[in-house]
């Protein structure tokens, strides 16, 4: 057998995606509360135009989502029939402290995830939980800025102590933030940054990282001390950069970009800033703020594993003639004539993960975990009310086939696969329901109409299967 016996197969999700409910049992708003549908999503989620409230004139998806907040029995039942090992979810930050800097967290809240991790514990789940998925409460957003503020570490912290504490039995795997390398690229929708005219946003990007650093290092610090079993990873929008021709200078340019995102699992992981981030700085005329102990704080305390998401590659040229562009879970990237794509233009590359998972596993030497990987489609249900989801199957099949080869063949160590999406959710990137993930079919549709009952795609009798047999049955016989 390729993987180890206690390969942690299973699916994500994220609270803002699914859960619904968003002010029930005295539960805040959130800067993903206030993220709409509509030609309005991107900008905000990019931090080019503010929404600090909802309005009456955008949908909100989030809202109600799948309802898994009323629903979550019905859906871990389902996950439990697959198999699943683990199912990877996340705590919506503003159901514990409903404004972010309460006194007491919010019993309603914290009663509401021990339900959750209570029924995927009865069928033998593991819970793999992620501490915040892109959620900050908009009380910390109006008042010191979310991230760009320092106090925000203390905030994360007394969040994670409090879930620690409650959850120390029930949890073992944590993540600390999300797609940490997200704040580049979606600073409002993956940190709650709003920026003035004027301002440096690249040096209030990378301070408030930096205070994204010292929280997840002092969160591992404090989960340590809790119990010493917890497991905590850090979590990057992953995915190698191809170089686009072999002239030095476009390798030299992929080699950046990745540094770009290597750099927060290199403070995360090796415990330190890189020297090449420390000039990169110099010349950007960033000089961040560090305090007495953050050094120590980081050195101290780095990740016991890493975690990423993983859809497809990267490809990226020195030359700017050399610029036709396809869709990438909102980094840009170059279109590779080599690759296919799916309905959203997103490159499919199974190899890619292989590729990954060699180049995180050499640079940082510790177990991997991919927490994030699948297809967005349009499903269609046909006349004999099945949906037939080949094309899911197939993307997938050949992803652990790539992640089978880099365990048997390159000796990477990996502790578990937890594709995105296992039952339909919420799009991050465009607030669609039709862009679907799931191994379970819920009816709903863009405009929020839909009955939101569940059906099992063709997906999830393979999946099943797959588990079973610990992923040596890629195929329905
Ligand atoms: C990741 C996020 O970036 O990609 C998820 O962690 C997101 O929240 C997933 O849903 C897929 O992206 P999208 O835009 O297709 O939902």
């Amino acid at each position: 057998m390729v993987l180890r016996k206690d390969f942690l197969w299973g699916g994500a999700t994220a609270a803002n995606q699914c859960e619904g409910g968003y002010l029930e049992g005295n539960k805040g708003l959130s800067n993903v509360d206030v993220i709409p549908w509509g030609e309005d999503r991107v900008p905000i989620m990019r931090g080019k135009k503010e929404a600090l409230e909802c309005d009456s004139s955008h949908y909100y998806p989030s809202h109600e989502a799948i309802d898994f907040y009323h629903r979550y029995k019905e859906d871990i039942a389902l996950f439990a029939e697959m198999g699943f090992k683990t199912l990877r979810l996340s705590i919506a930050w503003t159901r514990i402290f409903p404004n972010g800097d309460d006194e007491i967290p919010n019993e309603a809240g914290l009663k509401f995830y021990d339900n959750v991790f209570d029924e995927c514990l009865k069928y033998g789940i593991e819970p793999l939980v992620t501490i915040t998925h892109f959620d900050v409460p908009m009380h910390l957003v109006r008042t010191i800025g979310s991230w760009r503020s320092r106090t925000m570490v203390d905030h994360y912290t007394r969040l994670c102590e409090t879930l620690f504490s409650r959850y120390k039995d029930k949890v073992k795997y944590w993540l600390t933030i999300n797609e940490i390398n997200m704040i580049l690229h979606l600073p409002f929708g993956s940190a709650g940054l709003v920026f003035k005219e004027g301002e440096n946003e690249e040096a209030i990007k990378y301070q408030a990282a930096h205070h994204q650093l010292l929280a997840s290092a002092k969160a591992t610090e404090i989960a340590r001390k809790i119990n010493p079993e917890i497991q905590i990873g850090c979590m990057l929008a992953g995915a190698s950069t191809y170089s686009y021709t072999p002239a030095p200078e476009d390798v030299w340019k992929a080699m950046t970009r990745d540094r770009e995102h290597y750099f927060f699992v290199d403070v995360q992981s090796r415990g330190e800033y890189p020297n090449y981030a420390k000039k990169m700085f110099e010349r950007m005329g960033i000089e961040l703020q560090f305090e007495q102990g953050d050094e120590e704080l980081l050195k101290n305390n780095t990740v016991d594993f890493v975690s990423f998401s993983y859809y497809g590659s990267r490809l990226t040229s020195a030359d700017p003639e050399v610029n036709t562009q396809t869709a990438a879970n909102l980094f840009p990237t170059l279109k590779n004539k080599y690759l296919k794509t799916s309905e959203w233009g997103w490159q499919i590359d199974s190899l890619g993960l292989r590729i990954t998972l060699n180049a995180l596993y050499d640079r940082y030497q510790k177990p991997l975990f991919i927490v994030e990987n699948g297809l967005g489609a349009h499903d269609t249900i046909n006349e004999m009310g099945h949906i037939e989801d080949d094309y899911r199957i197939e993307y997938i099949r050949e992803h652990i086939q790539a992640f089978k080869a880099a365990v048997e063949e390159d000796g990477v160590e990996l502790l578990g696969y937890t594709t995105w999406g296992c039952i339909d959710l919420v799009s991050s990137s465009s607030g669609q329901m039709s862009k679907r993930y799931g191994f379970i079919y819920v009816d709903k549709d863009d405009s929020d109409n839909g009955t939101l009952e569940r059906k099992k795609k063709k997906s999830f009798d393979w999946y099943k299967k797959v588990i079973e047999s610990n992923g040596e049955e890629l195929f329905l016989s």
